[in-house]
């Protein structure tokens, strides 16, 4: 228990990412970091392995991307595990990639829950399978007294979808009376997504040389710097979180108004 504690809280004096860490930790750090985890199935293919090979490989990533963006002292980690339009897949590769957050929390809670971490999602429950969204519930619950580092799993999550069923939700708000129209304002619209609680993303990542949103927080990625890479998921280590970090410390957002 305690090596694993060591492990987590320590980066290991003689890594050479120890001091970028160090110096990352001066500046100011992204809140809010999203990744759309993508590249598993060519990672896979690369090998001659099936695609389910690349999910499993891509799980681990996880796990020590989750380490090291609470070491930066990152606040909250969304992970984009899975698109409303991923069921087009064939039935075997959604199957496995439902089973994944069982097996995933299933050997990971506990150390969730020692590091203080907090599990939530966003996303479509009511398709899941039941054993998937057992899964997720539990870590929910198990966390929700933790204060640190947000794990957010998109799960099941689609941009589009989101945004009209908030539009559905205003109307009929206003039908009822519950809300005015002229009360309408972009603070008040976020508050009816599903990151409602949660401040928009600062950096956005994503793998595998798609520059593409692929229906991803379209509305919440309006201010984001944006990193692309070309390396495959499943490649993704602490020395690729560190680059886009360091990248987004040196970008100077404007959000629309002149240098500072
Ligand atoms: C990302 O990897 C994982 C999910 C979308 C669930 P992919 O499975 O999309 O891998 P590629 O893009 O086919 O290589
Ligand atoms: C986006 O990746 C969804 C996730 C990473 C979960 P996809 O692989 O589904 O996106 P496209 O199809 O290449 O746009
Ligand atoms: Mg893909």
């Amino acid at each position: 228990m305690l090596n694993r504690i060591k492990l987590w809280k320590k980066p290991n004096p003689s890594s050479p990412l120890r001091d970028r860490i160090e110096q990352i930790k001066k500046a100011a750090i992204p809140e809010h970091v999203a990744i759309i985890m993508d590249g598993n199935g060519r990672w896979a293919k690369k090998r001659a392995l099936p695609r389910i090979a690349g999910h499993h490989e891509g799980m681990k990533v996880v796990r020590n991307t989750t380490k090291l963006a609470n070491q930066l002292g990152i606040k909250v980690l969304t992970l984009y595990a899975f698109s409303t339009e991923n069921w087009k897949r064939p039935k075997m590769e959604v199957d496995y990639l439902m089973k994944l957050p069982e097996e995933f929390l299933g050997t990971f809670l506990p150390e969730l829950v020692e590091e203080n971490v907090q599990v939530k999602m966003i996303g479509y429950k009511d398709q899941l399978p039941l054993h998937t969204l057992h899964a997720i519930e539990k870590a929910i619950e198990d966390t929700k007294g933790n204060d640190g580092l947000i794990l957010n799993f998109a799960l099941n999550y689609g941009s589009r979808a989101e945004i009209i069923d908030a539009v559905k939700h205003v109307l009929k708000d206003c039908k009822s009376g519950i809300m005015n129209e002229s009360e309408l304002d972009e603070s008040l619209f976020s508050s009816y997504l599903m990151t409602s609680k949660l401040a928009d993303p600062d950096l956005l990542i994503r793998t595998s040389g798609e520059i593409r949103l692929s229906n991803f927080m379209l509305w919440q990625l309006a201010y984001t710097e944006f990193w692309f890479t070309e390396v495959l998921w499943p490649d993704f280590s602490d020395e690729h979180l560190i680059e886009a970090v360091e990248a987004f410390q040196k970008r100077q957002r404007r959000f629309g108004g002149v240098k500072g």
